[in-house]
């Protein structure tokens, strides 16, 4: 079997009749009634006929990501978040309980608040760590939803442990991998049912498409399938198009930029401005440990999230001076960006799960991209000197 780099530019197969080696962009919207004749063996069983349902560079795309996450198939989606609603939407039963920790990405929080009350399940949520999560999940439980490093402060769950200790076989277990990514971590590998992605950050790379996908079986993925045509979430062609392109250098980005955050990390821990640096790859963080079991690279992923001494205001006027990493939402792209946590990704967690979690005001999440590491942590340097 071929390794990941290699199926992240071969892993779509046979493209097209005419042998061409890149996927080109299908941009039909519907394609004739024919029998099953350009419906290829290892496709899905259901023949393309109309673009809501289907799409030929959309297939390309879903097989790479299994390959990926050595998954038997995957459906992309118009969003991570048009992936998750389709996902919940479909395995959230009525009269159950879903299990989820107070830090997750917050629309995804405010997603199943809102859901709770219109489908008539109950939220129960926990603190972000695998005790934790097992502690919450009995018979009742319908689903539980975690990420394996949380956004933005980047505890890392024991995915391994949560599979393991499961109390009941009840519970679909839905593991968001859009921080980590299958270079770190493939949570199929350890028993979760759909692993999700915000195809937006580090899949496609670019901060220039927006996309999700689930990964599983081909049951999951066929009963989410038909969710996907209901709903009508699925990502059009030319993002997908964008993210198979994207998505062949994920490796050597995932790489270059984790090892560039592991040094600003280092950096800002030595800074005399920075009061909480949190980052699984330095030595000292709380779950560095748990990290380094679950990971599969000595790589610890390149976010890193940090608090400056002094007020909001301050921290503004930091944002302010930065050169060549710019505030703005999203992460894991080519360019370096940076934002408040409390206004950004946290902005939808209560106030008082916030305070519990450690995210203040002056927490910023910094998005390492492709930049020198050198001229990043020159900007950062240059930004946190006094006036
Ligand atoms: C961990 C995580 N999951 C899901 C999402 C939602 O993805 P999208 O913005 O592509 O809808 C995000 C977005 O920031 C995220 O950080």
């Amino acid at each position: 079997m071929v390794r990941d780099s290699t199926k992240s530019i071969h892993g779509h197969g046979e493209l097209d009749r005419y042998g061409s080696v890149i996927p080109p962009i299908y941009v039909s919207a519907i394609y004739r009634f024919l029998n099953d004749e350009h419906a290829t063996k290892s496709d899905r069983e259901f023949v393309i006929k109309y673009a809501r349902e289907e799409n030929p560079t959309l297939r390309a795309l879903e097989r790479v990501i299994a390959g990926l996450e050595e998954t038997e198939d995957s459906l992309a989606f118009a969003s991570g978040m048009a992936a998750i609603s389709t996902a919940v939407i479909k395995y959230a039963k009525p009269g159950t309980k879903v299990v989820v920790p107070i830090e997750v990405y917050s629309t995804t929080l405010q997603l199943l608040e809102e859901l709770s009350r219109k489908l008539g399940f109950k939220l129960v949520k926990t603190w972000p760590s695998a005790k934790d999560i097992v502690e919450a999940v009995d018979r009742e439980t319908s689903m539980v939803l975690f990420e394996v490093m949380t956004n933005p402060t980047l505890k890392v769950i024991d995915l391994k442990y949560v599979s393991e200790s499961l109390p009941s076989d009840n519970a679909v277990l839905m593991v968001d991998n859009t921080f980590t990514t299958p270079v770190l971590v493939k949570p199929a590998r350890f028993g979760a049912e759909l692993v999700i992605h915000s195809l937006t950050k580090y899949m496609a790379g670019h901060n220039d498409v927006v996309g999700g996908a689930v990964a599983g079986s081909q049951d999951v993925i066929k009963e989410l399938w038909d969710w996907r045509r209901m709903l009508g979430t699925l990502q059009q062609p030319f993002e997908a198009y964008l993210t198979l392109r994207g998505i062949k250098t994920l490796e050597v980005r995932f790489e270059r930029e984790s090892k560039s955050a592991q040094a600003i990390a280092e950096y800002l821990l030595e800074h005399s401005r920075i009061e909480e640096v949190m980052y699984p790859g330095l030595s000292t963080d709380p779950y560095h440990g748990i990290a380094s079991r679950l990971f599969s690279r000595k790589l610890y992923g390149a976010v890193v999230s940090f608090k400056i001494k002094g007020s909001k205001d301050e921290v503004i006027r930091f944002l302010k001076k930065l050169k060549i990493i710019k505030p703005s939402p999203s992460l894991g792209g080519t360019e370096s960006l940076i934002s408040i946590a409390s206004a950004a990704a946290a902005k939808y967690i209560p106030e008082e799960d916030r305070i519990k979690l450690g995210i203040t005001d002056n927490l910023l999440r910094l998005s390492v991209g492709l930049e020198d590491t050198d001229d990043l942590i020159e900007d950062l340097g240059q930004a946190l000197a006094q006036p």
